[in-house]
């Protein structure tokens, strides 16, 4: 490789990043990639503790490791980044991207109100405390790191259902600019990226559909022809977020939908 190419393919050189939701989906290629681009280190945070060991071990053992972290949970939370800044000295990069979508349909007419409170303990609570320990973390050792988090087209929009992920979606989004302009300060950047629909087994699993039916779904929505969302270009747009590219941005939410918001 050319020492040109070189610097290209490290954007995030020698940072300590968490991703939670790592073991599946955007979470798994967004890990593959920051650990191609130069990261330190990689740390995986998921429940699905196999799936997830396996996706370290296949990046890696030297450069990702995997920690069970239920989101829901604050004193695993606090664990994790705990044991990453005693592990690798600090903290630069979180990645708060666990997500569900409740499998009703969720239309407010008949809201299922168990599988709304068990959506938002995933999406807005448990993303808020990623945000919380990792802006302590960087506070305190004086890092002035990246937080991006996961919200969704449908953090813009209104839903014909879902109306549950929706508004945990843009609770995210209001999350994001709140703690951008609280942690601006320090110099920590905090924000969003928001795909469109794609085939990652969330959606999969929900629509009961193949990989490439669930693209064939999504597909024609966009205003790109013939162009189909996949995991990797989310995983640049957050690898643009984290790194030293998107230096004068903050309290952005960056869309990834092809033009369907437009
Ligand atoms: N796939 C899409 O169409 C799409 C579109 C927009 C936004 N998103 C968002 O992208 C994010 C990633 O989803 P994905 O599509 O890659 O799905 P995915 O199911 O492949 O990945 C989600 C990961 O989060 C993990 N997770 C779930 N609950 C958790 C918890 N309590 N604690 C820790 N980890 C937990 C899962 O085990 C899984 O590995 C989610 O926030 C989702 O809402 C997805």
């Amino acid at each position: 490789m050319s020492a040109k190419n070189n610097l290209i393919m490290n954007k995030i050189q020698g940072k300590v990043a968490i991703i939670t939701g790592g073991a599946s989906g955007i979470g798994e290629a967004t890990a593959r990639l920051f650990a191609k681009h130069g990261a330190r280190a990689v740390v995986i945070a998921d429940i699905q503790d196999d799936l997830g060991k396996e996706v370290a071990l296949s990046i890696g053992s030297n450069q990702c490791t995997y920690i069970h972290c239920d989101v829901t949970n604050e004193s695993q939370v606090k664990y994790l980044v705990e044991t990453t800044v005693e592990t690798y000295s600090q903290l630069d990069i979180m990645f708060s991207n666990a997500g569900i979508i409740s499998k009703s349909k969720q239309n407010v007419v008949d809201f299922d109100m168990d599988q709304f409170d068990r959506l938002f303990a995933v999406n807005v609570r448990g993303m808020s405390v990623c945000v919380k320990y990792a802006a302590q973390a960087m506070v305190k050792r004086e890092v002035k790191g990246n937080i991006i988090c996961t919200s969704s087209i449908m953090g813009r929009i209104g839903g014909e259902g879902r109306t549950d992920y929706c508004m945990s979606k843009h609770a995210v989004v209001g999350l994001m600019k709140s703690a951008s302009k609280q942690l601006g300060q320090y110099g920590i950047r905090v924000n969003c990226v928001s795909p469109f629909g794609l085939a990652t087994p969330l959606t999969c699993n929900l629509l009961e559909k193949e990989a490439e039916e669930v693209e064939k779904i999504y597909q024609p929505m966009t205003s790109l022809k013939d162009v189909v969302l996949k995991v990797n270009d989310v995983a640049e747009a957050v690898l643009f977020l984290a790194s030293g590219d998107s230096a004068f941005i903050t309290g952005h939410d960056l869309v990834v939908d092809g033009g369907f918001t437009v």
